[in-house]
């Protein structure tokens, strides 16, 4: 059967990673996390001491730098010019930049570039903020994943958590509301839903509840342009 493209767009914390992977996996298609690729210009960049608001920097060490996405079994690595930054990537500089570096009209034209040429051949989830309204409007699939900042706030706590670091829960939910704010109010590609995304609010909904949802309108998909 063909394959499609499904985009998955949402706020930090939705559960987009977690949902997309297991869609992914599931369809055996090839899982892109587009936050990661932000993240690994923006550590590059903080490790280079690079200006975060100079557009001109940042866009062209991207240009000279390479960025994969590796698949493996305990989830999506990293690499930055062959150097593996799979949790530095995550690291809370880097979380608290990222935004910053993703407001860049040339930072943002040269991630579409390389994200679309990664979906060209089509049978990708590729989740983000701005996939659906820019980067694959074509995307047969598309989602727009939602939660109640509470619950998002909590769900990274858990998982900071499982990890042995500790976090205050107040600030986590503060940094993830300024970071929805930078996202949904920048001037270029804002984190919006797309007109025809279809919005899933996952505040009580389980992981497997949205990914079984995610996979019938796959199918619904399928059914229409057979
Ligand atoms: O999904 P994430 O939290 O790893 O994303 C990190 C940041 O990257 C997010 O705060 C905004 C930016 N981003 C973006 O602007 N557009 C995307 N398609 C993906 C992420």
């Amino acid at each position: 059967m063909d394959k499609i493209n499904i985009a998955i767009d949402g706020p930090a914390g939705a559960g987009k990673s977690t949902v997309a992977k297991k869609v992914a996996d599931y369809l055996r298609y090839i899982y892109i996390d587009t936050g990661a690729m932000y993240r690994a210009l923006t550590w590059k960049a903080i490790q280079e001491k690079l200006d975060l608001n100079s557009d001109e920097q940042l866009s062209k060490r991207l240009h000279q730098m390479k960025i994969d996405l590796q698949p493996s079994p305990q989830g999506q690595k990293v690499f930055v010019d062959g150097e593996e930054v799979t949790d530095q990537i995550r690291q809370r500089d880097v979380t608290n930049q990222v935004s910053t570096v993703a407001t860049h009209y040339k930072v943002r034209e040269g991630m579409l570039l390389l994200q679309r040429e990664l979906a060209e051949n089509k049978g990708i989830v590729m989740d983000g903020r701005d996939i659906a309204t820019h980067v694959l409007p074509d995307a047969e699939v598309k989602i727009f994943l939602s939660a109640s900042i509470e619950m998002r706030a909590k769900r990274r706590f858990l998982e900071f958590q499982a990890k042995g670091v500790e976090h205050d829960l107040e600030q986590l939910k503060k940094e993830i509301s300024l970071r929805d704010q930078q996202d949904s109010e920048r001037e270029i590609a804002p984190l919006r839903k797309a007109p025809d995304a279809i919005e899933i609010d996952s505040s009580n909904l389980s992981i497997d509840e949205v990914v079984e949802k995610i996979l019938q309108m796959v199918n619904e998909s399928k059914k229409r342009s057979n």
